[in-house]
């Protein structure tokens, strides 16, 4: 298979709730087998179960990206670490850092130039995207949990602007998803800025947006989700600006992504993405 009709988008979803170890997660394979030791100690550093869950999709996205060029991958040579590139403490601080993916052992190649994937973790469903070649962000979240704070007067003032506020209405699902496309937003640019305010960024529903519409339909699958609504997320320079998004800056003053989002058992999982041609996609679970 050649690389340009190679996937360049994938998607995994892993539901916690039917597991209560890390074994019965990865069971019959054995954790030294998953997962490397840097890997279990960011794991047991991280919220508990649902960061190896996390791990444990983005691992299956991105040997799902590279199945077709690498043979026998073992999700112990996937190895997901934090990328400490544009941290000004190089990982020293204790804020998130985006996940970065190191190829090791049978995988025999290092992961195609600009590939990512992004990690999104709720207490009962972690979701994972892995891309090669544009920046994305994956956010999940629990409705049950956002849905006592999420209508209320000071939410509505710090999160929403009045647009996303009228085209939500009563809804709590589309607040719940125009955060969860904010917070796609940041990990696209990987950084939260000093004095960010949540307005910052914009969600606006759209169409579908022409070829990256397959990442909407990945991450549709293997959340289980039957629609997805389209969006764009409009970042206001001040987001944008002082970071670059992914790890390209942009000249213009203010930046658009393509996103979109669907609701599946209990959850409203957001996905965003700096738009380009994707001539493939695929999901696992
Ligand atoms: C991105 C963010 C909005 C999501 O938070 P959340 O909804 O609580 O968490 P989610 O479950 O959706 O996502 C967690 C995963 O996001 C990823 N992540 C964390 N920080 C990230 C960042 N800055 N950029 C991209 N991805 C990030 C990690 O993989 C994390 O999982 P892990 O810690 O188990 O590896 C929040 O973590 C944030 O604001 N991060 C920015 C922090 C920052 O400015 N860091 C700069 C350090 S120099
Ligand atoms: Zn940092």
């Amino acid at each position: 298979m050649n690389r340009t009709s190679r996937p360049l988008v994938a998607c995994s979803s892993v539901e916690i709730h039917r597991a209560r170890t890390v074994d019965d997660l990865i069971s019959p394979v054995a954790v030294d087998d998953v997962f490397t030791a840097r890997e279990q100690r960011f794991a047991r550093a991280g919220r508990g179960f649902e960061s190896w869950a996390g791990r444990l999709a983005a691992k299956r996205a991105v040997a799902s990206v590279l199945e077709r060029t690498v043979d026998g991958t073992r999700l112990v040579d996937i190895e997901i670490v934090p990328s400490h590139v544009h941290c000004p403490t190089k990982g020293a601080c204790s804020r998130g850092h985006p996940p970065d993916v190191v190829l090791h052992g049978r995988t025999g190649i290092r992961h195609p130039s600009g590939s990512v994937v992004t990690i999104s973790h709720a207490p009962e469903l972690a979701i994972a995207v892995a891309t090669t070649g544009m920046p994305i962000g994956v956010d999940v979240i629990e409705l049950a949990r956002a849905r006592n704070w999420i209508g209320s007067e000071v939410a509505s003032r710090r999160l929403f602007s009045e647009r996303e506020l009228a085209w939500c209405g009563e809804s709590i699902e589309r607040r719940v998803a125009a955060l969860a496309l904010k917070e796609c937003s940041i990990k696209i640019v990987g950084r939260r800025p000093p004095k960010m305010s949540w307005r910052d960024a914009t969600v606006t529903p759209s169409r579908p947006h022409g070829p990256a519409d397959s990442v909407a339909t990945s991450v549709a699958q293997a959340a289980g989700a039957q629609e997805v609504h389209h969006s764009l997320v409009h970042l206001d320079g001040r987001l944008v600006r002082p970071f670059g998004v992914g790890h390209a800056t942009t000249r213009t003053e203010d930046f658009r992504v393509a996103g979109a989002w669907c609701a599946t058992k209990g959850h409203v999982v957001g996905v965003a993405w700096v738009a380009l041609a994707v001539s493939a996609a695929r999901s696992t679970s």
